[in-house]
């Protein structure tokens, strides 16, 4: 640092809150640069739960006398009220959203303040409130992915006999109804639901009286404050609770899964909003239009989404990255769990919202789908299984419908138009001409696998996630209430 440099930091440096051991003020550029309140106050509620829950069981445990508990949690809920209607003065100069709440509770309720962190460091402090903010938002998580699966199954139930073609390596493969293409939107869904819902069941530990590593001298009691704040049992280990940050990789692991889930349906519907193809249309509300091109609908919702997938991603590589070469146990790095966690959250929430209203108000072009399905090629297939059933090996019945397709292309003719004398030289086996085998209806009754297309199937599969998804709305309300009776 250059001598000018120094002075400048020494003549305009800010007073330390925690004073004691330094004489010296913070240079102003560091306290910028250390500061994480303006994004971390996103955890005040948590913070401010937590602290009751640890003002209570100081009392309980005779730390401090019960009068003074009382102080602390009227203080307490009295900054949760200033917070909430934006009159907090949140000060950077105070670092993290912890101490600002505990400066302005000494400014508020006086000395009595000095009480509240006996026993605690923000080490467990900062790891209680995540697992709260955590717990929370996997939940959050969870409804929105329902009520995109319940938005989704809503339309399939309209689309059972819609068919359009199955695509792979984007070509045309096989005939599928809308609903069972939709139904392959809901269990990729689901999945991303369960991540949500595991993790939630694995919060279950509550970080307080870990202190910074070795937990504490006094007798607290951890079970008293695991119990306030509705985690099963303190955590059984207080270095790795400081240290850790798996859990907070988990999310933001599942919401970028869940994200990539969600870009691949976008992208469907980009698709299927294009001209080429014309398979849907987006709802004015969820379309914008062009500043220049006056005829242009565009499929920006989707667009975003499927764009947004890549913070998603990049929030679990940034994390991983600042966490992998940490030695245990807390380090400042650490800090840095915030924004990415907070940004995913947020974009995932935004995202399944935006998704689910495009669903619920998107058009369907029954027709346009029903053309491009309308191609007997589609169920070439089919006919290389009706020589198999027929006891013919189904590499010479794939061999003997490819020199049939072969001839369609040379000709330029569809593949039903073989008459039955014409398929029986192809392969004495077949006994019909191609028209009456290629049958669209028939082709999908056929296909009356688990899993599979046939109407049927498709209609149970329908039925069956419909009840998943109502005993699911039951479960989730629960906890919804059961989190929120836990409020103190
Ligand atoms: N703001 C800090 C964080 O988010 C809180 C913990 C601070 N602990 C410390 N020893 N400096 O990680």
């Amino acid at each position: 640092m250059s001598g000018s440099k120094k002075k400048e930091g020494e003549a305009r440096g800010v007073a330390k809150p925690w004073g004691g051991r330094f004489s010296g003020k913070t240079d102003p550029t560091v306290e910028r640069f250390s500061a994480s309140v303006h994004f971390d106050k996103a955890l005040a509620r948590y913070d401010i739960r937590g602290s009751i829950a640890h003002a209570r069981m100081l009392a309980s445990a005779k730390l401090i006398p019960a009068e003074d508990a009382e102080s602390l949690v009227n203080g307490l809920h009295d900054i949760a009220r200033e917070i909430e209607e934006g009159s907090f003065p949140f000060d950077p100069a105070l670092e993290d959203i912890h101490m600002n709440i505990e400066a302005r509770l000494r400014a508020n309720v006086g000395a009595v303040a000095g009480r509240l962190h006996t026993g605690r460091s923000r080490n467990d402090q900062v790891a209680v409130d995540t697992a709260m903010y955590l717990r929370d938002t996997s939940l959050a998580a969870q409804l929105g992915l329902l009520e995109l699966r319940q938005v989704l199954i809503e339309r399939a139930g309209e689309h059972v006999d819609t068919v359009l073609p199955g695509y792979t390596h984007l070509q045309r493969a096989q005939p599928v109804r809308l609903a069972h293409h939709w139904l392959a939107y809901v269990e990729g869904l689901t999945r991303d639901a369960e991540r949500f819902a595991d993790l939630r069941a694995r919060i279950r530990f509550s970080p307080l009286g870990s202190g910074a590593l070795a937990g504490s001298t006094l007798p607290l009691d951890r079970d008293h404050t695991a119990r306030a704040l509705g985690f099963e049992a303190p955590t059984r280990n207080s270095m790795d609770t400081v240290a850790s940050r798996d859990l907070l990789l988990e999310f933001l692991s599942a919401a970028a899964i869940c994200m990539v889930n969600l870009s691949r349906i976008s992208e469907e519907l980009v698709l299927w909003s294009s001209s080429e193809f014309g398979f849907i249309e987006l709802a004015d509300a969820y379309s914008t239009g062009s500043s220049l091109m006056p005829q242009k609908k565009n499929p920006d919702v989707p667009e975003i989404v499927r764009g947004k997938s890549g913070r998603a991603i990049g929030n679990l590589v940034s994390l991983l990255t600042t966490m992998k070469g940490l030695p245990f146990t807390y380090n400042r790095d650490m800090q840095e769990d915030k924004e990415p966690l907070f940004d995913s959250a947020e974009t995932l929430r935004d995202c399944l919202e935006v998704l689910s209203g495009s669903f619920a108000t998107l058009e369907v072009r029954v027709g346009a789908m029903a053309e491009a399905a309308n191609d007997p090629m589609l169920l070439a297939t089919d006919l290389a299984e009706i020589l198999v059933s027929e006891g013919v090996p189904f590499r010479e019945a794939h061999e003997v419908v490819g020199k049939m397709v072969g001839r369609c292309t040379q000709e330029g003719i569809a593949l039903d138009s073989f008459s039955a004398e014409q398929m029986a030289e192809f392969h004495p086996a077949f006994t019909a001409s191609a028209a009456e085998l290629l049958d669209l209806e028939r082709s999908f009754a056929r296909r009356d696998l688990v899993g599979g297309t046939s109407r049927d199937r498709v209609s149970d599969a329908l039925a069956t996630t419909a009840r998943e998804l109502a005993a699911e709305a039951s479960a989730l309300e629960a906890a919804k209430a059961e989190d929120a009776g836990g409020e103190a």
